[in-house]
């Protein structure tokens, strides 16, 4: 069959499920990361012909992705601040707002520091802070062994080194002190499940997205307690935040003594990020 052909197939079945736009869009994706063609091969690649198992392939995927499967978890990887990034069910599929993040602490840090990530799932935020900074040392903590052998890979992978910490924040100890902190931790009210995605929803881990309803700031508070006595004087702390909490977040910063606190944009308008000084 040729490749045309398959796109037509691959419309057609996709079309009850998602927006034509985003159907090209995973076509290209599909094409460019399992037919290893590059965008310009693309256009010329109509009359290939496609294999009896690469028809198979994309197949299983039409399946999969008329199931809402995430794409990342299709073919196992993303990309994050330009870095190729395992994915798997085990772990948060590394969103783009947080490369802003890693942006943010990349641009403002330029010292040798020591770096704790709280919550690090895939290992996104620890692996591109080691990969873009020689000078730091970044150590990567989560309560999830698979999300932290998914983490220990993509080091691997990235060549970077990294060491990790399989602990509870909410009951962790440790005599060493870090100059800097980051977290991304669950902040996803339950009372906000309404508004969210099947992709994100049956398939991303819960364990790294949802907090109760009447304690949204759990891990914050958490790690801020932690920090009392593990981050150091002037320290800092840098925060994904719920862009509704942004406020509570202030306060709680506040209240443990924090100052030059500051909340910060993400590309889409929304109050997503927090630094502060201890
Ligand atoms: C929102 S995800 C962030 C993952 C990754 N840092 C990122 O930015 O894509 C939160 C992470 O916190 C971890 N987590 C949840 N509860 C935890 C706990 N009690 N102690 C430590 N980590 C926890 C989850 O396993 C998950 O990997």
């Amino acid at each position: 069959m040729k490749l045309e052909t398959v796109k037509k197939e691959f419309v057609s079945k996709l079309a009850i499920t998602y927006p034509n736009e985003e159907i090209n869009s995973l076509f290209k994706i599909l094409c460019l990361e399992y037919l290893d063609l590059c965008p310009s091969q693309l256009l010329l690649s109509k009359d290939d012909l496609i294999s009896r198992v690469q028809l198979d392939w994309f197949s299983e995927v039409i399946v999969r992705l008329l199931n809402e499967e995430p794409i990342q978890y299709i073919l196992s990887k993303t990309s994050f601040y330009g870095l190729d990034i395992k994915c798997n069910p085990s772990a948060l599929i590394p969103r783009p707002e947080t490369e802003e993040l890693v942006d943010w602490i990349l641009k403002s840090e330029k010292n040798r520091i020591s770096i704790l990530d709280i919550g690090t799932g895939s290992g996104c935020i620890s692996v591109s802070l080691a990969k873009n900074n020689k000078d730091y040392s970044v150590s990567a903590l989560d309560v999830s062994k698979s999300a932290l052998d998914l983490a220990e890979y993509n080091a691997l992978s990235n060549k970077v080194n990294i060491n990790f910490i399989n602990a509870d924040i909410l009951e962790y100890n440790s005599d060493i002190k870090y100059d800097l902190i980051v977290s991304n931790p669950p902040y996803v009210r339950n009372l906000e499940k309404k508004k969210m995605q099947n992709n994100v929803l049956n398939f991303e881990p819960e364990l790294a997205l949802f907090v109760e309803d009447n304690d949204p700031l759990v891990f914050y508070r958490a790690i801020l307690e932690f920090a009392n006595f593990n981050l150091i004087e002037k320290g800092k702390i840098y925060f994904e935040i719920n862009e509704y909490l942004f406020n509570d977040i202030k306060e709680l910063l506040i209240s443990f003594g924090y100052n030059k606190i500051e909340l910060r944009e993400d590309a889409f308008g929304k109050l997503r990020f927090a630094r502060a000084v201890k």
